[in-house]
């Protein structure tokens, strides 16, 4: 399959989702879509200290997501992630949750530029700024004007010399929305990434929000380095398979064969799977039963069956 736009050196990756881009989303990704790039859920680096047994990500494709605003707890974890073999980290400036506010951390430290960058540089003693990249809103509560944005990247780019950018493309509201209100209520804008791009040329500049089809994400990365996908792959596994084949030129697979090329199953990996069927005959029936699946044997019977169901259905 011929692609329209050749990927050279433009990202498309899975974005940060707290409860859902863990270990086992990560190796379901890398056979559905094994060329994204794969964020990992946020950890606070104190927990990163003192349970980094638990971090059990591949290191391929990995961007870790750290959360905290202490320098000194960033430079304990960065040689602790450092050490089990995480090549790149992301510090996530964008979460609104008001337990998050209240450690200080997520979205509030956007209204903190020099306290982010002296965080990035603890980490920069373990990694190399190429490594370490910031994803954020557009601005938060007032703070919401272009400028506002601006003064964030400059002083971080400065004191850091950190150039890589992932922006939520709507602003956070710190009290009055809850974190998911704050996912689709304060409107996207995303001329406003553009703009941030435009200015800073030689960044890399990601952008994230509402992007769910491939038309969509051609005219973004006309502009932007990378697109950053999110809800998608909770409510549509199978599109994401799309978007990487698409992009990477390789001819899709059936939901099935996907299936096949699983090497291990268990209960956390079935909800991922409830949308492959998504708009499918048959993805009732799935949806329903997939609960019940102890194991690979069992799924693949349970995929075999649906087929079966969506040939009756279509025939
Ligand atoms: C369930 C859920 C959990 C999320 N957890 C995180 C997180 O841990 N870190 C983060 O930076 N963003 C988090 N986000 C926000 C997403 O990374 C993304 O910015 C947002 O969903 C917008 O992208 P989308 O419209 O493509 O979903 C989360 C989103 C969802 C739906």
């Amino acid at each position: 399959m011929q692609s329209l736009l050749p990927l050279t050196n433009k990202v498309i990756s899975i974005a940060p989702m707290m409860g859902w881009t863990n270990p086992s989303l990560q190796k379901l990704i890398k056979v559905i879509a094994p060329n994204m790039m794969f964020y990992s859920q946020m950890y606070h680096v104190e927990a990163v200290i003192r349970r980094p047994d638990k971090l059990t990500y591949l290191s391929e494709n990995l961007i870790f997501q750290l959360g905290g605003s202490s320098p000194e707890k960033f430079l304990q974890a960065g040689r602790v992630l450092k050490d089990i073999g995480i090549k790149k980290i992301n510090l996530n400036i964008g979460c609104p949750s008001p337990k998050v506010q209240k450690g200080n951390f997520g979205a509030c430290l956007m209204k903190e530029p020099n306290l982010v960058a002296e965080c990035l540089s603890a980490l920069a003693s373990s990694y190399h700024s190429n490594q370490l990249s910031v994803k954020c809103r557009l601005g938060v509560d007032h703070d919401d004007s272009e400028s506002f944005l601006h003064h964030f990247i400059d002083t971080i780019s400065k004191e850091t010399d950190i150039k890589t950018f992932i922006v939520h493309a709507r602003k956070a509201w710190l009290s009055g929305l809850n974190p998911k209100q704050n996912r689709d209520i304060p409107p996207l804008d995303y001329e406003r990434v553009y703009r941030l791009k435009e200015k800073h040329p030689k960044f890399h500049i990601g952008i994230n929000g509402g992007i769910n089809k491939i038309s969509d994400i051609t005219e973004h990365l006309k502009i932007c380095d990378e697109v950053m996908i999110g809800r998608l792959v909770l409510n549509d596994l199978y599109k994401i398979h799309e978007i990487d084949a698409y992009y990477n030129q390789y001819n899709t697979s059936s939901r099935g064969s996907l299936l096949e090329n699983l090497k291990v199953y268990n209960k956390d990996t079935g909800r991922f799977l409830q949308s492959l069927y998504k708009s499918m005959p048959g993805c009732k029936e799935w949806r329903r039963k997939l609960p019940e699946i102890e194991n690979l044997r069992q799924l693949l019977s349970l995929s075999q069956q649906n087929s079966l169901l969506a040939t009756q259905e279509i025939g």
